[in-house]
């Protein structure tokens, strides 16, 4: 989708659809002389969240798509009107809208936070994922949607359609990637996407492949990589936006293609929901590629953690025993618990660059699920003014987390009787247990855990990819800048 600023006066415009609250969409109706055809249209109308009206109209307006709820509303109610919106207005044969809803009284609230919001809720209702069908359903038309400010905004209207145009592509890379089948989108696959972006000349991928991580000692990675005819990669992404000699902020994403569980093996159902394993690779993917094309100064690290998790005859056994790169030695009890042990070398990689703060993205574990289901992430960190920043951007973009704990008390569960850890905790607090795994591999360095094995995807029915927690990191990245 394209979004530019509206240029002109709102009276004046000429548009196949012009989308608004109720109140606006009247005036403009009367302005137009069209008022009783108009009354006559909405005289059922419910002015609330959830309900929209397409009304066709004579003159340079041909429709009013009024969107009900959004002359006054809280942020939430705005939000859930936009969604709502966003589903009918794409649906329209038309191929441009404008868009006059700033001026909506939202408590607390900017309008660039509305421009933000708006855009968020049409980017989502215009992704579809149809290269597989030999006849797709037939796309939807929209192709730009223009914004109309009120004079005062406009400069930060534009800010804010600059980055949801930089965050649209950065989420259709996100979900293309998670909805991409698993024989497809193998670690190769990843590396290849990620090399795209190389094409920048302020960005360098690089990656390290199985013999080099075996020299490298990352034993742990090797681990989950070694059953699998698909090779495993480590890469890397260096985006250098920012002053020469500042700290990058650093992104790691568990990018397990296709996570049967290995010897550990899952049971069938659902089993195919484990494309998306990879989730937390394509969101640091896609969050960087917005960061990219929105131009942000700062420097970015972003390491992806790319392996397939499959039984064989290599395989990992329960109770093998391997040696990190961190020299730490871990007792593998459940092949299944193979995120942590990617991402531990991936962690103790990423130290080595000298980040200034390190996030992890990852769809870690179904106790995350059981304590969250899909509405939040589960965050995790060692440092409150990061996990404050995440939270805030999350609530800030309705991809929200929520903080559990990494008290000690939960790291005995870790305890082996013959390696430095196990890679399984006991039976409660798996979420909590799994980043207490995580925390052993980072030092001093501001650190932040996001499990995102509820929020990735939807599945069952809807099955798909949200694209989260891409909106929650992209705008943490733009407060840093
Ligand atoms: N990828 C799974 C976690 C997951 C489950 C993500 C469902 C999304 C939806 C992870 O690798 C896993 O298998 N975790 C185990 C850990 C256990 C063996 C300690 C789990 O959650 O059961
Ligand atoms: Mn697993
Ligand atoms: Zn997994």
């Amino acid at each position: 989708m394209n979004f530019t600023l509206a240029s002109g006066e709102l009276n004046a415009s000429r548009t196949p659809c012009l989308m608004t609250s109720f109140q606006i969409a009247k005036k403009i109706a009367k302005a137009a002389g069209n008022q009783s055809a108009f009354n006559r249209a909405t005289q059922d109308f419910k002015d609330t969240v959830g309900s929209t009206l397409c009304v066709q109209m004579e003159g340079p307006v041909a429709r009013l798509l009024i969107i009900g709820g959004t002359g006054e509303a809280s942020a939430q109610n705005f939000a859930k009107a936009c969604n709502v919106a966003a589903k009918t207005l794409i649906k329209l044969p038309i191929a441009q809208a404008l868009v006059a809803l700033l001026d909506a009284k939202v408590k607390g609230k900017d309008a660039a936070w509305k421009a933000q919001t708006l855009l968020q809720a049409i980017s989502h209702a215009a992704y579809q994922f149809s290269r597989y069908k030999s006849k797709p359903a037939p796309a939807h038309q929209l192709k730009r949607v223009r914004i109309q400010a009120p004079a005062k905004n406009r400069q930060g209207v534009q800010r804010a359609i600059t980055l949801g145009n930089a965050l649209d592509s950065g989420m259709a890379l996100t979900k293309d990637l998670g909805n991409e089948p698993p024989n497809v989108c193998t670690p190769l696959y990843l590396l290849a996407e990620a090399r795209k972006m190389g094409r920048n000349p302020k960005v360098k991928v690089s990656h390290l492949d199985e013999k080099k991580m075996l020299a490298m000692g990352m034993g742990a990675f090797m681990a989950v990589s070694q059953g699998s005819d698909n090779p495993g990669r480590m890469i890397i992404i260096n985006y250098a936006g920012g002053p020469k000699n500042q700290a990058p902020i650093a992104l790691v994403g568990k990018g397990i293609t296709f996570d049967t569980g290995g010897i550990s093996l899952k049971p069938p159902p659902a089993m195919d929901e484990m494309k998306y394993d990879m989730g937390g690779a394509a969101a640091v993917l896609g969050a960087t590629k917005a960061a990219i094309e929105a131009k942000l100064p700062i420097n970015l690290l972003t390491i992806v953690a790319a392996a397939e998790n499959m039984p064989s005859g290599g395989a990992t056994r329960p109770g093998d025993i391997v040696t990190t790169s961190s020299g730490k030695t871990v007792e593998i009890l459940n092949t299944d618990a193979e995120g942590r042990l990617v991402l531990c070398d991936a962690l103790t990689h990423a130290q080595t660059f000298k980040p200034r703060t390190i996030i992890d993205v990852a769809t870690l574990t179904g106790a995350c699920i059981m304590a969250l289901g899909s509405h939040a992430s589960g965050l995790f960190a060692n440092d409150d003014a990061l996990a404050d920043d995440l939270l805030d951007a999350g609530q800030d973009t309705g991809d929200r987390s929520w903080r559990l704990p990494l008290w000690d008390d939960y790291q005995a569960g870790l305890n082996s009787n013959f390696a430095d850890m196990a890679n399984v905790g006991g039976r409660g607090g798996g979420s909590v247990t799994a980043a207490c795994f995580l925390s052993r591999f980072v030092d001093d360095t501001p650190w932040a855990h996001l499990d995102i094995a509820g929020s990735a995807f939807y599945p069952g029915a809807n099955k798909g990819s949200s694209g989260r927690p891409v909106p929650m990191l992209f705008k943490y990245l733009v407060n840093q800048s």
